[in-house]
């Protein structure tokens, strides 16, 4: 990767693919490259975009994941200067993201109902014109999800010769496309095909990096040769796997730490026997022992997201936010299911805690594990407690949680929120009432 970028900040501009199963380390390799990387390239500040795909349940709200990565540079270093072009060269993009325009933005009529091909060719043009000078990586992540908007935005970014220091990474899962078809298969196939990206295959852990991994995490450990071979044989070297697995051997006191030295406490042929045959198992066997009250809450928080304010649960749920932030800090605390994430200001100034699933499998098994019935009604009271919470509540419930909107089912209960611009101010909050309790 660091060979692309040099290639991007000398003008040429790359693509980079990284792809894997799940858990398998695509999220952590890209966190820790960019983590490496100095805050100025050739003199010139490194700007970093980063939007995400999620999982729309249908054809999806198009160019989610760019208007992420935008709104992201928007409000990063050179804030000013990217807001500034966008103005200049892409006037419909600034449109979708309202939230950067000042409060008597008066709408041009011309530009309502442009063309698709108008929005590819502003944002082509905003990007190379930022990129001149300017090192840009763009990492979109999951784009198994992708809209079929954003692939074709990726397809024609990647055709255009101009001058860019520009290096979009790209990550997705190859067995899921493969299932959804989804059109970012066609387009990796045939850009590397065609030389216009690279392709990173991360594979499965050998049972030598296991080993490190585990070394790394339990400094001192005695049997770490017969631990590394148990751990890479259940988990087949899948690093998610492997972090699970060892933190669910540490909860059940099959390693511990013992006068600063950390040691298996049961015969080797025992934890063989105890340990759970895959991922999904050990999920099972960590919710079985948690109590309904706090079943009920991640259940609850799945639906918001893989990140989620205590206020928008308590909502939901009807409960003060104390409740559930004290509930979700004695999760976090063991870093079970949730970790804390960063506090979240709501419009009403109501501060609260910020909460993050420990990964999102956790929060997809959860969700999955919801009735039909009940994630309706969930998507619901999130739909309203989102609108209602966040100053820009309307726009980020529309923006950023679309498939909250699909599922909620009745558009016309939010009907407000889908025609803005027109009617910016709420409505909704007269029927928060009787559907919150
Ligand atoms: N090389 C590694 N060393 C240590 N831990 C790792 C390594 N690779 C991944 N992990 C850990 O494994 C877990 C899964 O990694 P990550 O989230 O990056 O996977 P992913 O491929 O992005 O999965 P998904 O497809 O679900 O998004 C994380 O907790 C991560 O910190
Ligand atoms: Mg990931």
């Amino acid at each position: 990767m660091q060979e692309r970028l040099d290639l991007a900040a000398a003008g040429q501009r790359q693509l980079c693919f990284v792809t894997g199963e799940p858990g398998i380390g695509k999220t952590r390799l890209v966190q820790e490259f960019l983590d490496t990387l100095p805050a100025r390239v050739n003199g010139a500040t490194l700007l970093v975009g980063w939007g995400q795909c999620i999982d729309q349940h249908g054809e999806g709200e198009a160019y989610l994941p760019i208007l992420e990565a935008l709104d992201r540079l928007a409000r990063g270093p050179m804030g000013d200067q990217v807001q500034k072009l966008l103005r200049r060269y892409a006037p419909l993009w600034l449109l979708q993201m309202p939230w950067l325009l000042p409060p008597d933005h008066v709408y041009d009529a011309e530009l309502v109902g442009s063309s698709p091909a108008r929005m590819l060719r502003e944002f082509c043009v905003f990007l190379e014109t930022l990129a001149a000078d300017t090192p840009l990586i763009l990492w979109l992540e999951d784009l198994h999800w992708g809209d079929k908007a954003t692939i074709d935005l990726l397809d024609a970014m990647a055709h255009r010769e101009d001058l860019a220091r520009l290096l979009v990474v790209a990550s997705y899962r190859p067995v899921d496309a493969a299932v959804l078809d989804a059109p970012v298969r066609q387009l990796k196939l045939s850009l590397v095909q065609h030389r216009r990206a690279a392709e990173l295959v991360l594979e499965l852990l050998d049972a030598e990096a296991v080993g490190e991994l585990l070394a790394a995490r339990f400094p001192g450990m005695s049997a770490l040769a017969e631990l590394t071979s148990l751990v890479h044989q259940a988990s087949d070297g899948n690093p998610l796997f492997v972090v699970t697995l060892t933190d669910y051997l540490v909860a059940h006191q099959l390693l511990s730490q013992q006068g600063g030295v950390w040691q298996v406490t049961a015969p080797i042929e025992t934890i063989l026997v105890e340990i759970p045959n895959s991922l999904k198992d050990i999920i099972e066997l960590q919710l079985q022992q948690a109590s309904a009250q706090e079943v009920s809450l991640l259940e609850t928080a799945s639906v918001v997201g893989t990140d989620f304010p205590a206020q928008a649960v308590a909502a939901m749920l009807g409960l003060e936010t104390d409740a559930v932030e004290l509930a979700c800090d004695r999760l976090a605390q063991h870093q079970q299911f949730l970790v804390l994430a960063n506090p979240v200001e709501w419009a009403d100034s109501n501060i609260g805690r910020g909460y993050q699933f420990v990964h999102d499998v956790y929060r997809r098994m959860l969700y999955n594990s919801l009735s039909p019935a009940r994630r309706q009604q969930l998507h619901r009271r999130a739909a309203i407690a989102i609108e209602l919470g966040y100053r820009d509540g309307r726009v980020r419930l529309q923006r950023i949680s679309p498939c909250i909107l699909n599922w909620a089912g009745n558009r016309s209960v939010l009907s407000p929120i889908c025609s803005w611009p027109q009617t910016r101010h709420t409505s909704g909050r007269r029927l928060a009432k009787p559907l919150l309790t």
